[in-house]
């Protein structure tokens, strides 16, 4: 990943001791249910997505099938993978904040950034991921996630702000 000095090795010692934590949580035969707390596991303290080689050792750690995982991780939009940037935006574009100007927003960071949905800056700093449906903020419309925290009301100006802010 441009930008990134973390790791992709597929499964470090901190992301199995977190897998270890969730399946304290389970009956010992049902290890697949701590999926999704092993996918953000890798994905949080890798480089911010998951490659083929980290969602196989997330199978045979829990004891699935590997096409089990890649149908997890690729239905979830919070997993990306592909190689992202170090700040992930995804901008809402649901009934609430597209009647709020959220299209707007969306040129505007696009415009911003120099770089269309689904697109990482050349100096991996910025994805700019797919346009999110309702992420459950509709009365701060129109809203975006960055690295999975909430902004909203946004503006133009705000956007400067919470973008530039970040290194
Ligand atoms: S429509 Fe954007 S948060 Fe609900």
């Amino acid at each position: 990943m441009a930008g990134s000095t973390k790791t992709s090795e597929p499964l470090m010692d901190g992301v199995r001791k977190e897998i270890d934590h969730w399946l304290t949580k389970y009956p010992d035969d049902k290890r697949p249910s701590a999926v999704l707390a092993a996918l953000t596991a890798v994905q949080e303290q890798g480089n911010g997505s998951l490659s083929r080689e980290q969602m196989d050792a997330v199978a045979d750690y829990l004891g699935m099938a590997h096409i089990a995982v890649y149908e997890v991780a690729s239905f979830y939009s919070l997993f990306d993978l592909e190689p992202v940037g170090r700040h992930k935006i995804a901008v809402c574009n649901n009934i609430s904040c597209m009647l709020c100007g959220g299209d707007d927003i969306l040129s505007y960071i696009e415009k911003k950034l120099g770089i269309a949905l689904g697109e990482t800056t050349a100096d991996g700093r910025f994805t700019l991921k797919r346009e999110e449906e309702c992420l459950a903020a509709c009365c701060g419309a129109p809203m975006m996630a960055v690295n999975g925290h909430y902004y909203e009301k946004l503006t133009p100006e705000k956007v400067d702000e919470i973008l530039d802010g970040l290194e």
